[in-house]
């Protein structure tokens, strides 16, 4: 292969600079070209194409966000659209393509890989929620700005002796809020994977009032419940002064943890392995603590399994 390219699609998440770098120096100890594709499927139908030098990708491994940008681009599901964009990655004789996002980023991987491009998708999230692989670019040191966070609310709750519902992202899964809740042992999560009991969340809270706590956290993955209502329901049931906290897009920029650093320097070098060895159409991951590649397709057909033991202990496995 002369030359790869690399994008990045969707949300972005810390670590994603980590795998550009990573791709840009492998791609050069392999005898290859690299390319960065700026804005994602939309940059690249647009020909926002450019080459990427050791220069280009220096003094970014401490840098959240991602220096090619993002975008997510509904019209990338159009046939033509498609092939236009193979186009332009085959007038640069481009033939392998890296893209690092999440589920609508593989698909647009596998409809390039479709027009005979050679794509490889790496994992990069911070919904961890990829069923391929136990782990995602980015989903650490967003857990870790979660855990932060809610330690500060933490704080203020028990000086006023109050109860905290805090909203955090995941998209469709509830990881975010299930890791967060166990670091910062919140009296209950509300996660896709358990629904929304609202009679048992506040029967949980009311508990901890009753022993006499002088704070109680509640942790919520977006998208499943009003925590500003919840937040009035519980003060009228349970006794505690109650307020709510939407994190949003805090939980996306940051510093990348040493952990997504390693990770994302360590999937980018495979995948561009796979490159050089002409693989294509696969998706990197995380299996325990070995990497992987599926078929793309796998990836995108596959069910995330939920670790029922790790609900269990926040207390409440809803089944
Ligand atoms: O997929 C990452 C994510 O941050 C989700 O957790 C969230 O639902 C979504 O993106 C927000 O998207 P946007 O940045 O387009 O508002």
């Amino acid at each position: 292969m002369k030359n790869i390219a690399v994008m990045t699609s969707g949300g972005d998440a810390p670590g994603m600079n980590n795998a550009i770098r990573a791709v840009v120096r492998s791609a050069i100890y392999h005898g290859m070209g690299a390319y960065g594709i700026y804005y994602g499927y939309e940059g690249l139908v647009n020909d926002h194409i450019e080459p990427l030098t050791r220069q280009n990708v220096s003094r970014i491994l401490n840098r959240g966000g991602t220096i090619l940008g993002s975008a997510r681009y509904p019209d990338f599901k159009q046939l033509d659209v498609q092939r236009h964009a193979a186009n332009n990655l085959r007038r640069r004789e481009i033939d392998g393509l890296i893209v690092i996002g999440g589920d609508g980023s593989y698909r647009g991987a596998l409809a390039l890989h479709e027009q005979g491009i050679q794509c490889i998708g790496l994992p990069g999230t911070i919904d961890n929620d990829i069923p391929s692989t136990d782990y995602t670019i980015g989903f650490y040191t967003a857990l870790n700005t979660a855990v932060e966070s809610i330690d500060k609310l933490r704080d203020t709750s028990f000086s006023h002796r109050r109860c905290s519902v805090v909203e955090v992202m995941g998209r469709h899964c509830g990881d975010l809020a299930l890791y967060a809740g166990i670091a910062v042992g919140s009296e209950f999560i509300i996660t896709p994977e358990t629904g929304f009991k609202k009679q048992e969340t506040l029967d949980a809270v009311r508990k901890s009032y009753l022993s006499n706590k002088r704070h109680a956290i509640v942790v919520a993955t977006e998208r499943i419940v009003n925590v500003h209502e919840l937040a009035k329901e519980i003060e009228s049931y349970t006794g505690y002064e109650t307020r709510a906290t939407v994190l949003g897009h805090v939980q996306r920029g940051g510093t990348p943890s040493a952990f997504d650093r390693v990770m994302a320097t360590e999937m980018a070098e495979h995948a561009v392995g796979l490159l050089a060895a002409g693989i294509g159409g696969r998706a990197v991951g995380l299996r325990g603590k070995d990497l992987v590649d599926v078929p793309i397709e796998t990836a995108l057909t596959m069910e995330k399994t939920v670790t029922k033991k790790r609900y269990g202990l926040v207390g409440r496995l809803v089944e």
